[in-house]
């Protein structure tokens, strides 16, 4: 890319924030009543190509606040039934923004009945475009750790904190992730599995309330309460596979928790 060019300048400082998919080649204003274009905006050459193809506009945005949208989470999660209901409700759920970029919801993936419940922190671009939970490079890389222990994708629940990838794989805000929090409770309860893993830092500590980072959470089992039962699920942080991609040396670390989780299946059984 030429250095002199401002537009080729304007592309690579998008590229290095992050920013891959356009969603649109003109701003929205989302606080607007409507996001129609304009007769104005629609007559420009690119623009009258760019709307042909449209998919209709988006619906506007009620705003609320965040008190509001926290305890919508709550009534929503709670009343859900089953995963089914569950998924339909998040999907009905308009209090967390990223839903509004990203593509699909990523719900959960894996065997509903399973023992060990998988728990990451939000989906990334290839999770995105698939709807699946862990299907990049760190959920390959989560497969073999899975596989080292004798378990495998299939015979594990995973899903994350948040259902929506953040734009960029920016890390989630603490407003995202309390407005998701109540539905993965209630994912946990719905489960109910007899051992938690917390991928990384992030799912640790929003699933415990804790403010510690991930190196001191992990190394040892914790307890997962689930509230209105005041039941206590054993529970794991261990080091996030996409970290471990990045720092290959903290796989021993990594190792000893894996251990120590096959050892607990084995006790629980
Ligand atoms: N990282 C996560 O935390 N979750 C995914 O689903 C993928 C990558």
């Amino acid at each position: 890319m030429s250095k002199d060019n401002p537009m080729s300048e304007l592309l690579k400082w998008y590229i290095d924030s992050g920013v891959d998919v356009f969603l649109n080649e003109l701003p929205v204003c989302r606080l607007s009543q409507s996001v129609v274009p304009t007769s104005q905006e629609k007559n420009t050459e690119t623009n009258q190509r760019l709307f042909q193809s449209e998919s209709p506009p988006l619906k506007p945005r009620k705003l609320v606040s965040r008190e509001n949208s926290l305890e919508t989470a709550s009534n929503s999660a709670k009343s859900a039934l089953n995963l089914g209901d569950l998924r339909e409700r998040l999907e009905a759920f308009d209090g967390c923004p990223l839903k509004q970029t990203a593509k699909t919801l990523v719900f959960g993936a894996g065997d509903p009945e399973a023992q060990i419940m998988l728990i990451g922190e939000a989906p990334g671009a290839e999770e995105d475009r698939q709807g699946e939970p862990f299907v990049g490079p760190a959920g390959l890389l989560l497969e073999k750790m899975l596989n080292s222990i004798g378990l495998s994708r299939n015979s594990v629940y995973i899903t994350n904190i948040l259902p929506w990838r953040p734009p960029g794989n920016r890390s989630p805000s603490d407003t995202e992730i309390a407005a998701c929090l109540p539905f993965v409770q209630r994912h946990i309860e719905l489960i109910a599995p007899r051992i938690i893993v917390m991928l990384g830092g992030t799912s640790a500590k929003a699933l415990l309330n804790r403010s510690e980072g991930i190196m001191r959470l992990r190394g040892k089992w914790l307890d997962y309460r689930i509230e209105p039962l005041n039941t206590l699920i054993p529970a794991r942080a261990i080091l996030h596979p996409a970290y471990l991609l990045r720092q290959p040396a903290q796989k021993r670390e990594t190792w000893i928790d894996l251990l120590a989780i096959q050892e607990k299946l084995h006790e629980t059984r």
